[in-house]
């Protein structure tokens, strides 16, 4: 039987498969295969399926991923034309390297908020977690994305045993410093990830287990379908936020999920943990009664990939799918 498609439904645009870094658990050793220009989905076809979208759906959200998002040549451009079809919520999630440089451009076209990963807060660690990375990079980026207005900041950091899980309180304390949102994620046995999953997971309530001593935490009512598990946090000394869990091993969240990911060479799909989709340029060329009908059938056949709690299946890297 069909899934219905939840609503409001919640898209995450990958604008390319490229990134400067190569996070240990997301980019394979050798780099992604580069897609050929006419591979790659221009702003307009982008911006034509998305209005497509809300015509047909509830459209609440778009994300635009990677790769990272911010090495795609002028991403503030896309981010004005998402911006002009009214959609509530435009994110971004990034690395968050060249943040500084993008934070007031991308504000200015209508940028509601971003999501920056923040695995370490030792330089060394970061360098080698990132394959490179700068820390202070990423610093002042987050810095930046918060005088520029950006709201919230979000933070997210996937813990993996004996790499950063010495660190999560230290990392918490910094995000509560500057007024950002925390998120520890889950390892995700996914493309490169899964070689040595077993012995780098650390589960969420393990993570939660190791703040509740320096931290009090409080939980909060999720919105349906989030990818995060909330808690009000206070410390001792009286400082309050939010940090929030993304559990997609130990507590899947498919069950509501309402995401669906347009890929940088324009494959619909619904499920990060499957690698079928729906090649939705053919649409983009027909007339549009047709292509909404074909839209919908594309939309409801690629919600029933959901996993429900399965095993992971994807075997794409990360930065192909979309994070
Ligand atoms: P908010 O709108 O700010 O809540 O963002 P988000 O959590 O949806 O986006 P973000 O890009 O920050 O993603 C955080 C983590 O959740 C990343 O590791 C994603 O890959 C993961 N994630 C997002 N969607 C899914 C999903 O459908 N399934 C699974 N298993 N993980 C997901
Ligand atoms: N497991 C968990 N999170 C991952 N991300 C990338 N690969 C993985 C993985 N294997 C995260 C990044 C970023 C988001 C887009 O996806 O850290 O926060
Ligand atoms: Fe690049 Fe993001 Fe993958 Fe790290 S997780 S290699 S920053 S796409």
């Amino acid at each position: 039987m069909a899934a219905q498609a939840r609503h409001p439904i919640s898209l995450r645009v990958s604008v390319t498969h490229r990134c400067q870094l190569s996070c240990q658990y997301c980019m394979p050793r050798e780099g992604m295969v580069p897609l050929r220009p006419r591979e790659i989905l221009s702003f307009e076809e982008i911006q034509s399926f998305v209005a497509s979208l809300g015509q047909q759906f509830d459209l609440e959200k778009v994300r635009v991923t990677g790769g990272e998002p911010l090495l795609r040549r002028d991403v503030d451009t896309l981010i004005a034309m998402l911006s002009s079809l009214g959609i509530p919520d435009i994110a971004i999630t990034t690395n968050g390297q060249l943040l500084a440089r993008w934070a007031a451009v991308l504000k200015r076209a209508g940028l509601a908020r971003v999501n920056v990963s923040l695995d370490s807060l030792n330089p060394q660690t970061f360098s080698r977690l990132t394959g490179g990375g700068s820390l202070d990079m990423t610093k002042s980026g987050i810095k930046t994305a918060l005088r520029q207005g950006l709201k919230p900041v979000k933070l997210n950091m996937v813990v993996m045993r004996g790499v950063n899980d010495s660190e999560v309180a230290d990392v918490l304390s910094f995000a509560l410093d500057r007024g950002c949102e925390m998120r520890f994620l889950e390892l995700m046995p996914i493309g490169v990830a899964r070689a040595g999953f077993g012995k780098l997971y650390v589960s969420s309530g393990e993570v939660r287990r190791a703040l509740e001593g320096p931290f009090t935490l409080e939980a909060l009512v999720s919105a349906p379908g989030a990818t995060s598990k909330n808690y009000r946090v206070r410390t001792a000394s009286g400082k309050e936020g939010v940090v929030g869990f993304i559990s997609p091993h130990s507590s899947p969240f498919c069950k509501d999920c309402n995401r669906l990911r347009l890929t940088a060479d324009g494959y619909l799909m619904g499920c990060l943990a499957h690698d079928d989709g729906v090649d939705i340029r053919p649409f983009l060329s027909m007339d549009n009664a047709r292509a909404q009908e074909e839209l919908k059938r594309a939309v409801e056949s690629v919600f029933p990939g959901k996993r429900n709690g399965s095993a992971f299946e994807n075997r794409q890297p990360m930065a192909a799918v979309g994070g």
